[in-house]
């Protein structure tokens, strides 16, 4: 049997051009364009690819993008008092300050000063304790594109088994509390899981978010199963010199048992900015007290 290829870029695509028709909607409503704030600090490579990317594609939705650049040397007051004026700016619905900071700031202190509201990326403890209990708030836009591909594939995920690897704060835990939202049963696995194989052959659905090159093999794979790959990991490619980005899933193999599965690049990835916009359009329409249809997006 051959996997279905889950077209994530496909999907975020699409998902951003819906974004945009209710970026005009709101406009019109609301006399101003959602405004997301990007906060860079220093000169990571990839952090600066990501940023860029973010940029671009909030200007293409039809929102005011807002970024603020500032050098590796920036103490944590300073980054602070930056997040503090954002906080109180009424034309910035949606705050993302872009992780890793340098050392000598603490991400926590910086990320719990953002205020819950415009914490678009989802990843204060108010939002990550609103998810918890079931309350309105913002879901981290990696997991969350991912139950949107789920859903996509497979409609209604109740009583599924449902196996997460990986338990960061940013994807494995939220992920989880996503996928028992839709009633799944849902199995946490990470590196001191025994019998990992075992487990992940017992899942309807498989999430992997370990950052280890294709760890999960092809024969652990349930077959028919749906496998979304969280994982981008460079490794040296076919021609000397050269690398490729391959995911936590041997997808060679696992495609060869697996119902549907992302693949890597094209899979989850494109859909964290589609889902960012969509974060940042829903903290918009709820702070301009313009109302938005639930569920729409
Ligand atoms: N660094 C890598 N991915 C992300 C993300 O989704 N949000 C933030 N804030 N930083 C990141």
């Amino acid at each position: 049997m051959s996997a279905d290829i889950i077209d994530g870029k496909a999907f975020a695509g699409d998902l951003r051009a819906r974004v945009a028709e209710k970026v005009a909607a709101f406009r019109a409503a609301a006399d101003r364009a959602p405004g997301l704030a990007v906060v860079l600090v220093g000169e990571d490579p990839a952090s600066q690819v990501y940023v860029r990317s973010k940029h671009k594609a909030t200007i293409e939705a039809g929102m005011e993008s807002f970024e603020h650049r500032l050098p590796d040397t920036t103490t944590q007051d300073e980054l602070l008092a930056v997040v503090r004026r954002l906080n109180t700016d009424d034309s910035v619905d949606g705050i993302l300050v872009q992780l890793p900071l340098p050392p000598q700031i603490d991400e926590n202190v910086v990320i719990a000063t953002i205020d819950p509201d415009k914490d678009v990326d989802g990843f204060h403890v108010v939002n990550a304790g609103r998810l918890a209990v079931g309350q309105h708030g913002y879901v981290p836009c990696t997991p969350l594109g991912c139950l949107m591909l789920l859903k996509d594939r497979l409609g209604d995920l109740s009583g599924l088994d449902a196996v997460v690897i990986g338990r960061s704060n940013i994807v494995g835990k939220p992920m989880a509390q996503l996928l028992l939202g839709e009633s799944c049963t849902v199995t946490i696995a990470h590196s001191r899981t025994r019998d990992l194989p075992d487990v992940v052959k017992r899942a309807d659905i498989v999430v992997a978010a370990v950052g280890r090159p294709e760890m999960i093999r092809g024969d652990w794979i349930k077959p028919g199963a749906t496998v979304i790959d969280v994982g981008i990991n460079r490794v040296p490619g076919a021609e000397p010199g050269k690398t490729k980005l391959v995911g936590d899933v041997d997808f060679a193999a696992a495609s060869q048992v697996a119902g549907a599965i992302t693949p890597v690049p094209g899979g989850v990835g494109p859909m964290t900015i589609a889902v960012l916009l969509r974060n940042t359009l829903v903290a918009a329409h709820r702070r301009a007290g313009v109302p938005y249809a639930k569920g729409s997006i």
